[in-house]
């Protein structure tokens, strides 16, 4: 191809905002997963389905008769605590029942927001026996060796419950990795044990056992277990390598708390900031529409310490009183909606008011006077047409009024501001799409956003992936994802910030096909497009300019995304290393491209990298690139590969 690019027409700017962050609580992305906390349902409170909510026909709908389900029926949840007890005796077990009971109880609760706790009843003690209530965590915990693990629990006991607890972290196999004994638990009143546990062997498969010394009733509530070691030392905060992956994409925001988890599957179960804020053993827990329940851990305040973390900045997505349709679609009256509109100014409040304000004096209180880099709000999620528009119109208006810095998003279906939802809503600023697409859609729909309505709006691509056809995630997906930024670049003018989802999966329960960062108890890695994201973002274009191209006649002919329809993009901060200049067929520059073989093979995963070449023409006096060094076109690139595992 001969390709003609006018350097002296430049064309549209990429903004330098396009790449962010797209959090949700899906596939135990937080839970279990970016949230360090080792131990799962942590304060009891997690059932099945949440209050006023049944099952029926297989959708989760209000119940007029709030209770505890499982499995459509009424019933005790209190996953994932087990007993052990390895009472010698068997006989006596079979004839006499287990030596231990646990069961989930009201009574005296620790305090007003989580009501239920563990009730353990010792029946028999045989001397050498352990009777343990175990928590597995989330598919393991992981313990490593001579790291520190702070546990703390609370507990309370019956009259007849005289002795202590033991508690371990060990293999599934009962070997005792780390341990301590509290000699006395004994108290009518709740108190507070604390310890720290430094495991002598590393385990990615451990549990904590909690272990009683004496017969009688005792009781459990808010046991958690945290790694010492965590992103930036803070306490109660994020798993080092999740974090780090999600550091090294080096994104302009971070958007919290979803996605559906926002809109919830009834609305009085959907997310509240207020609940998510203070102590740890006081926060509510809120039932994602995935399928579990989040302990809060990982609140409104973790999330901005954490923008503040990664240097990005913060996008709170907000319910404006509507529940998920699909779901149950239950709502407020338009009553409620100045109580919601007050309960997100002091969202903003919080997060960048003085320190003197109402709720900034309760975040310096929390450990943060200076304000959080809180920059977007999102008005709800996925939500459109003439009520929405109406809801959207009010909260937009009250922000605006008390905080005209704030960038606000209108929360918009696929092509939304191409229809007329766009009409209805006074002003957008920026209008969210959401794009899941099949493996080479990007390829035949290249132009997809030069045919966008313009407008007073930017478009933000909340959601993107290339998540059909391409099994949990594959070059092929990877090389659809480029050709969809790369039209997103070429669109600059009107898309300003985009975010893949969903970002991360605890492979033990994936909620979603494709997700860009797999990890379990112990390890993590990004997928191909998580390796193409940061690639395009640390090279990012920033500059289009006019181009034409000439297409030598192929057997199988390739698109050329950006030069074949009328633009090529530059990254003008960039040395290029990894390509060669041609003038006059004479190599003039060729750059050594073995130096970063590794961090190609990170990007094509299970493949060997055996030969490259790189080519690229140089026209005119300065370099060019046509796309980018790091662009998956073979008219750029070329890798020899060979297969060298079962990767998928
Ligand atoms: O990313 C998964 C889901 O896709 C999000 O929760 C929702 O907003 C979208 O439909």
């Amino acid at each position: 191809a001969t390709v003609t690019v006018d350097v002296a027409s430049p064309q549209a700017r990429v903004a330098p905002t396009l790449h962010g962050i797209f959090f949700e609580e899906i596939s135990h992305g937080g839970e279990g997963g970016l949230y360090a906390e080792l131990v799962q349902n942590r304060g009891f409170e997690e059932s099945r389905i949440p209050q006023g909510v049944q099952l029926k026909n297989g959708w989760l709908v209000p119940d007029p008769k709030p209770h505890w389900f499982l499995n459509g029926k009424p019933s005790e949840w209190r996953m994932p605590w087990e007993i052990k007890s390895d009472y010698p005796n068997w006989r006596m077990q079979q004839t006499g029942g287990s030596a231990m009971t646990i069961a989930l109880t009201q009574e005296k609760p620790l305090n007003a927001s989580t009501p239920r706790n563990l009730k353990v009843t010792v029946s028999r003690i045989a001397p050498g026996s352990r009777q343990e209530v175990i928590n597995e965590g989330f598919w393991g915990m992981n313990a490593v060796k001579g790291d520190n693990y702070s546990l703390q629990f609370y507990a309370r006991t019956a009259a007849d419950y005289k002795g202590g607890v033991t508690v371990s972290l060990q293999s599934k196999n009962g070997r005792t990795l780390a341990q301590h004994t509290f000699n006395s638990i004994a108290s009518d009143k709740w108190k507070k044990y604390t310890c720290q546990l430094q495991p002598t062997e590393t385990d990615p498969q451990a549990e904590l056992s909690i272990a009683f010394n004496s017969t009688g009733t005792a009781y459990l509530d808010f046991v958690s277990l945290f790694p010492e070691k965590t992103f930036k030392d803070r306490k109660n905060g994020m798993r080092n390598d999740l974090a780090q992956l999600l550091a090294d994409m080096n994104p302009s925001f971070l958007r919290w708390p979803g996605g559906c988890f926002v809109e919830g599957i009834t609305i009085e179960s959907a997310p509240d900031w207020k609940k998510t804020i203070g102590p740890q053993e006081r926060r509510e827990a809120t039932y994602s529409p995935w399928g579990y329940w989040a302990s809060n851990g990982f609140g409104y305040h973790e999330f901005l310490q954490f923008c503040e973390d990664i240097n990005a900045d913060a996008m709170y997505v907000f319910n404006i009183g509507i529940a998920c349709e699909m779901r149950s679609g239950t709502f407020y009256g338009e009553e409620k909606v100045p109580e919601l509109i007050d309960n997100v100014l002091d969202a903003i409040e919080y997060a960048i008011g003085p320190a003197n304000s109402t709720w900034g004096r309760i975040r310096a209180a929390n450990g943060h006077p200076a304000p959080f880099p809180l920059k977007y709000l999102e008005i709800g999620n996925e939500q459109h047409g003439p009520a929405y528009a109406k809801r959207y119109n009010l909260f937009y208006k009250a922000i605006k009024e008390k905080y005209p810095q704030l960038e606000l998003i209108a929360s918009m279906g696929i092509g939304d501001i191409n229809r007329h939802t766009l009409d209805s809503m006074h002003v957008v600023d920026i209008a969210d799409e959401h794009a899941y697409k099949a493996a080479g859609w990007a390829f035949s729909h290249y132009d997809h956003f030069d045919k966008y309505k313009r407008g007073a709006w930017d478009v933000y691509v909340g959601e993107y992936a290339t998540n059909n056809g391409v099994g949990a995630g594959n070059m092929k997906a990877a090389l659809s994802d480029a050709a969809y930024i790369m039209g997103m670049e070429r669109n600059g003018d009107l898309v300003k910030m985009s975010s893949y989802a969903p970002l991360l999966e605890n492979v033990n329960t994936r909620h979603w096909p494709v997700n860009l960062i797999n990890f379990d108890a112990s390890r993590s890695f990004g997928r191909i497009s998580y390796h193409l994201i940061k690639l395009m973002n640390e090279h990012r274009a920033d500059q289009n300019f006019a181009a034409s191209a000439t297409l030598i006649k192929e057997t199988n002919p390739t698109p050329l995304f950006a030069g074949g329809i009328g633009l090529a993009t530059w990254d003008t901060q960039t040395d290029y290393k990894d390509i060669q200049v041609i003038k006059d067929g004479k190599v003039l520059y060729q750059s050594d491209f073995s130096a970063r073989k590794e961090e190609w093979q990170k990007v094509v995963g299970g493949w060997d990298i055996t030969d490259t070449t790189i080519s690229m023409k140089q026209e005119g006096p300065q370099r060019l690139a046509l796309l980018r060094d790091h662009q998956f076109d073979t008219y750029t690139l070329k890798l020899k590969a060979r297969r060298n595992s079962g990767y998928n």
